[in-house]
């Protein structure tokens, strides 16, 4: 996302690899992940302004988290259209929706940024998908042309880029981690700083500046969900280290990945950052 962001030599394609693979694991370790984000995203949608009645577009729904609240929001008078470019996640979602008794979603197989919608919609989110698109101004632009005036313009996107700020002598697995994480993602063509990307984005494609936070889940906690999470993180990225031969399954480990971090953060008495989130929201005219 930085403005001269380089084509990455090791991408031939024009967009980036959805760097996290499409494996059952992957849908698993995207449940978990709203475990731990849920209540920010949450955070996000009531700041934004989404409530009861509104029509929602979300975008890159996965296996339908962020939708789920979305639904819980507009509530049965309002309407969720979530829209992923993996069909098969998209049963799970839809399954998962039918299961919970949820009937104001819809999910809609196919790319955000081409897919015909009909009708207008009073918001447009997404959480943790802006990274993944090779031009997200330009994608942005699109998913504008579905939205009525004075409509909500909501995102939730990974800055790994701070991640490097944590690099401390008394934390040596949790510096392998984050140089790592840095590594794959700027291997597989994401954009690393798409959370404070999400600034120029919104002004270039002719949004108001937005209202942004920054979340960051931190633990340090003997049970704290976050080092096994951190854990599944490490097993979808797997595939890619070694494809891009950062590191092999023997160095990551991911069996004892969550108790080493524990015992590191125990020993250095240091507590574990999850990746940064950073949130932005804003408004069209009227
Ligand atoms: C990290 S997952 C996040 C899923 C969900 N938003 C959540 O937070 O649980 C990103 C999702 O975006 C989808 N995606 C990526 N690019 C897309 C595009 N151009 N159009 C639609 N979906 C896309 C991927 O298939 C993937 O399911």
């Amino acid at each position: 996302m930085t403005k001269h962001h380089k084509p990455n030599p090791r991408t031939s394609h024009a967009d980036a690899t959805y760097t996290l693979g499409r494996t059952s694991h992957e849908t698993t370790r995207l449940i978990e992940q709203s475990r731990i984000y849920g209540d920010s995203t949450k955070r996000l949608f009531k700041r934004a302004g989404i409530a009861k009645g509104m029509r929602v577009l979300e975008i890159g729904s996965g296996a339908g988290d962020a939708a789920f609240t979305l639904a819980e929001l507009v509530g049965p008078s309002g309407q969720v259209i979530g829209v992923d470019v993996n069909a098969e996640i998209l049963n799970t979602a839809r399954q998962r929706g039918i299961d919970s008794g949820m009937q104001n979603i819809e999910f809609v197989a196919g790319d955000a940024r081409t897919l015909e919608l009909s009708g207008d919609f009073d918001a447009v989110v997404g959480r943790f998908v802006m990274m993944y698109m090779a031009e997200p101004v330009a994608a942005l632009k699109k998913f504008l042309t579905h939205m009525r005036p004075g409509g909500i313009v909501a995102f939730q996107e990974p800055e790994y880029t701070l991640y490097r700020a944590l690099w401390h002598p008394d934390t040596p697995l949790m510096n392998q981690l984050i140089s790592w994480i840095l590594n794959v993602f700027e291997c597989s063509g994401a954009h690393l700083d798409m959370g404070i990307g999400l600034y120029r984005t919104f002004v270039e494609a002719g949004l108001p500046e937005p209202s942004m936070h920054l979340e960051v889940p931190i633990g340090a906690a003997e049970t704290w969900a976050g080092y096994r999470y951190m854990a599944t993180i490490f097993q979808s990225l797997l595939p890619l280290l070694e494809k891009y031969g950062l590191a092999t399954a023997a160095q990551v480990d991911v069996d004892t990945l969550a108790s080493r971090i524990r015992q590191e953060v125990l020993v250095s008495k240091r507590p574990f950052f999850l990746p940064f989130h950073i949130t932005a929201h804003a408004s069209l005219a009227i």
